[in-house]
């Protein structure tokens, strides 16, 4: 009886085999040799390829609740926040996962360039990771739009303006982006099909061919004085020590796997006790942030952008990430032979510091600045006010709702990016209030268009109102002005 079914077993298998070839696909995979002394090092990339797998799951799950539609994105999104089951849980996985994924990149990128693992012959893996850093990238900002709330909204339109600057085609680009001349629902699509389906199909192709190279190439050693890479005979060399000293990869495997599964339950933890990002206010034309802060890994590019002048900014916006990508891209051709070891390369090692130290600290910069506007300042009290209804009352809500209050200061809080406006009644008459909104500034949109008559009357007449003699904490009259005269 046992023998009969041992033999059907294995019958089962070996008809499945024949028709489908699986083993004979996918078996070299685990037997390959790899390298020994692969350790510890060798496990971001997996992690990197389990991160994008918790993405693929929890984003098809988003899918099921998620309507992509310019009406009801947003309270679908709250839906899926605050009522679906399980629904904050995989956001949270989701929004934690893609944070998890890039700063997995960035080590495993690291990794390989302080190994010089991108000489020869595999320049191309560098290659296709290049291309899989910006498939993520987008995936990371198409995601963000998802949310469809205001800051979504004038991300979009940031992200067409300054490809609006690109020399010859960049109305043409714009537009692509917008779907039409300005944000609609159109637009949503766009970004909806480019996040579920575009860039995650093009990732998918270039891990399986990020994969096959590392397949054909096999897991490069540990770099070793003693072996510089001689392009004439390095394959050679490599596979004999390969046969002499390597292992089946199945055998350093559980190393991935330990790794990966460290990642997930770290993604899982994250989701539990932080919160992802919240829905913030739906989109409303009328209130106007010229500066949305997207997710922390561009951060520190928002933060390079608002250092430089204004004036340079069109050459750094478009010419910055220009120049980084095409240097990215050369690393293996700048110089694909000789040692690997870092301590032979000293350059490369300081390259490397100096991109994670430019990163990191504008990233630092970016969080902390005063330049950025103030996300969530405390609500200006009716005391601070000094009326609980009427035109100023209702002007104090506006300057509120309209993000003035993210940008300036007003009492005790509010945003730095423009002047304190805490006394502004002092220096500012009405007319000069009304030019100034209306025509904005550097760094200040024009809300000429963008507010109703009655509105700016109110907004106005609080802001007249705010002279000193209003102020109910004695101290601010000699805190509240800053170099502002
Ligand atoms: C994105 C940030 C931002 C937002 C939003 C913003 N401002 Fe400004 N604002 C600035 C900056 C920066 C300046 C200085 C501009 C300049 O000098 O050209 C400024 C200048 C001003 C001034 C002139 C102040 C002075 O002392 O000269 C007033 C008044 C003003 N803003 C009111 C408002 C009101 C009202 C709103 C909302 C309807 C608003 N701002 C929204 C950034 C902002």
């Amino acid at each position: 009886m046992l023998k009969k079914t041992q033999k059907l077993v294995i019958d089962s298998l070996e008809w499945m085999e024949d028709r489908t070839g699986i083993w004979a696909m996918f078996g070299p995979v685990l037997t390959h040799l790899a390298p020994k002394d692969a350790k510890w090092w060798y496990v971001y990339g997996s992690a990197t390829l389990m991160a994008f797998m918790i993405q693929v799951a929890t984003g098809v799950a988003l899918m099921f609740s998620y309507i992509p539609s310019g009406g009801q994105a947003y309270d679908s999104l709250k839906y899926i926040a605050d009522v679906a089951p399980w629904g904050h849980l995989i956001r949270g996985m989701h929004y934690f996962g893609a944070s998890a994924m890039i700063l997995l990149i960035g080590i495993h990128m690291g990794q390989v360039f302080f190994h010089g693992s991108y000489k020869f012959p595999r320049e191309m893996n560098w290659v296709t990771g290049i291309f899989l850093l910006a498939f993520t990238l987008g995936l990371g900002f198409t995601g963000q739009t998802l949310r469809w709330d205001s800051n979504a909204v004038w991300s979009i339109v940031v992200a067409a303006e300054q490809a609006a600057r690109v020399p010859v085609i960049g109305h043409w680009l714009a537009h692509f982006i917008l779907a039409g001349d300005n944000v609609n629902g159109a637009t949503l699509g766009r970004f909806f099909t480019m996040h579920v389906f575009v860039l995650p199909a093009l990732a998918i192709a270039g891990i399986g061919l990020h994969m096959v190279l590392v397949m054909r190439h096999g897991i490069a050693e540990m770099p070793n004085e003693e072996h510089p890479v001689i392009v004439e005979t390095y394959r050679e060399e490599y596979h004999a020590r390969l046969e002499k000293t390597g292992i089946p990869f199945w055998l350093m495997a559980w190393r991935d796997s330990f790794f990966s599964l460290f990642v997930v339950l770290a993604v899982l933890a994250a989701a539990i006790w932080f919160e992802p990002p919240p829905v913030e206010l739906p989109p409303d034309p009328s209130i106007i942030e010229t500066s949305p802060t997207p997710d922390f890994y561009l951060k520190w590019y928002l933060a390079v952008l608002s250092l430089a002048q204004s004036d340079m900014e069109d050459y750094i916006i478009l010419g910055a990430p220009a120049f980084l990508g095409i240097l990215l891209f050369a690393v293996p051709f700048l110089s694909n032979s000789g040692h690997r070891s870092p301590s032979k390369r000293p350059w490369s090692v300081v390259a490397l510091i100096t991109a994670y130290l430019f990163v990191g600290g504008f990233w630092v910069a970016g969080e902390k600045m005063d330049w950025t506007p103030k996300v969530h300042p405390k609500p200006i009290t009716a005391e601070f006010i000094g009326a609980t209804e009427g035109p100023i009352w209702h002007g104090a809500q506006l300057f509120q709702d309209k993000g003035c209050y993210n940008c300036h200061q007003m009492g005790h809080d509010g945003g730095k990016k423009g002047p304190d406006l805490t006394f502004v009644g002092d220096r500012l008459k009405k007319d000069n209030l009304v030019i100034r909104i209306n025509m904005g500034g550097v760094n200040m949109p024009g809300y000429a268009g963008n507010m109703e008559a009655n509105d700016l009357r109110d907004l106005v007449a609080f802001l007249e109102d705010r002279k000193r003699k209003h102020s109910q904490h004695p101290e601010e009259l000699h805190t509240g002005q800053k170099g502002i005269d």
